[in-house]
């Protein structure tokens, strides 16, 4: 049977049928809202790259998160800017750390939101890669300072490991509901469950960017988070774009290693891959529309090229449609406004 007896666009006629035939619904719910911790206070200082996003200090950090929640999201994750870099990444892992400060302050005004902490060490180390470098060629790495290749220093994985498992607990133990490690290096899922078990920290949950490629998407997050790599660049720990199967593994061993939560990271150039791990796994699975996918729509709703409204829903909409049931996007509280 077809036409003229089938007619699909008999269920198109309205808004109650369309919306009574909808495949695909957004909530705030299902929204993470990025938040920037800077040091000060009273500092709402806007992202270049990124209007509508801001680095706060700890008291705005808390009133953008009172805003964000009266609007009906119910996570954050949180990023920080150190007041100072070190090669041990101090500024990670301090109990009075920059993120260490904001979840205490967030929990103690908001207790019944969830915050989530990002765990990387690109942000707390002046070379800005996201696990320890080492020099590898003859000199050291400073005197190859000036533009090192990539056969002249190592991040080097299991060095690495300790420190971002130490970064987990100091964020657990001053609060943070979910930890999220983000630095792909081998094993570091693993090594946080174990160091949050034998904390005590057992019912902390990990949400692992398990698929996380190597993106030029990524550059706005760079400035807000002012953690672009000095030298080189991340290929040698992110993913290839170009690989689906491998981004499978990833996430099985990251299952194995004890996840909780998955993420694909970006999230529309990788609607697929979003579409073959909720296929694959069972666990709930999230994606992150990130700081580029962000600015692209931005600079072109600000050119009045494209209706922001639209388009930030219908991105949304194709990640959640893809199969992400958690998106972290900077579109949370515009989102949240749109779907109240
Ligand atoms: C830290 C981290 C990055 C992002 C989230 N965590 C940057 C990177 O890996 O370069 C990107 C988020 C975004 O672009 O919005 N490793």
């Amino acid at each position: 049977m077809g036409f003229p007896t089938i007619r699909l666009r008999r269920l198109r006629q309205n808004e109650a049928l369309r919306s009574l035939v909808r495949e695909t619904r957004l909530s705030p719910a299902s929204l993470v809202y990025p938040l920037f911790v800077c040091p000060g206070e009273g500092v709402r200082r806007e992202v270049r790259s990124m209007p509508g996003v801001f680095n706060l200090s700890v008291d705005e950090a808390v009133r953008e998160a009172r805003q964000a929640h009266s609007l009906g999201i119910l996570s954050v994750i949180l990023f920080g800017l150190p007041d100072k870099k070190d090669e041990m990444a101090t500024g990670a892992w301090a109990d009075d750390g920059i993120v260490q400060r904001a979840a205490r302050a967030l929990k103690r005004e908001l207790p019944r939101l969830l915050v989530l902490g990002d765990v990387c060490l690109c942000e707390y180390m002046p070379h800005g890669h996201c696990g320890v470098v080492r020099a590898s060629g003859p000199q050291s790495l400073g005197a190859a300072a000036a533009a090192p290749s990539s056969e002249d220093y190592e991040i080097v994985n299991d060095a690495s490991l300790e420190i971002l498992a130490r970064t987990a607990v100091s964020l657990a133990r001053a609060g943070v509901d979910v930890i999220a490690p983000s630095d792909m290096m081998d094993g570091r899922v693993g090594a946080i469950r174990k160091a949050l078990d034998a904390a005590g920290l057992s019912h902390t949950p990990i949400l692992s960017y398990a698929a996380k490629f190597a993106s030029g998407f990524y550059g706005p997050f760079r400035e807000a988070a002012d953690s672009t790599p000095q030298f080189g660049d991340r290929r040698s720990y992110q993913m290839d774009g170009a690989n689906l199967h491998e981004a499978m593994r990833e996430m099985a061993l990251d299952i194995e290693e004890g996840a909780d939560i998955l993420m694909v990271k970006p999230a529309m150039p990788y609607l697929d891959v979003i579409a073959a791990a909720r296929e694959r796994f069972d666990l709930p699975l999230a994606a992150y529309q990130v700081s580029g996918e962000y600015a692209m729509i931005e600079a072109a709703a600000r050119n009045q090229w494209i209706d922001r409204e639209r388009v930030l829903l219908e991105a949304l909409v194709s990640i959640r449609r893809a199969g992400a049931s958690i998106i972290l996007t900077y579109y949370a509280k515009q989102a949240a406004r749109l779907l109240g």
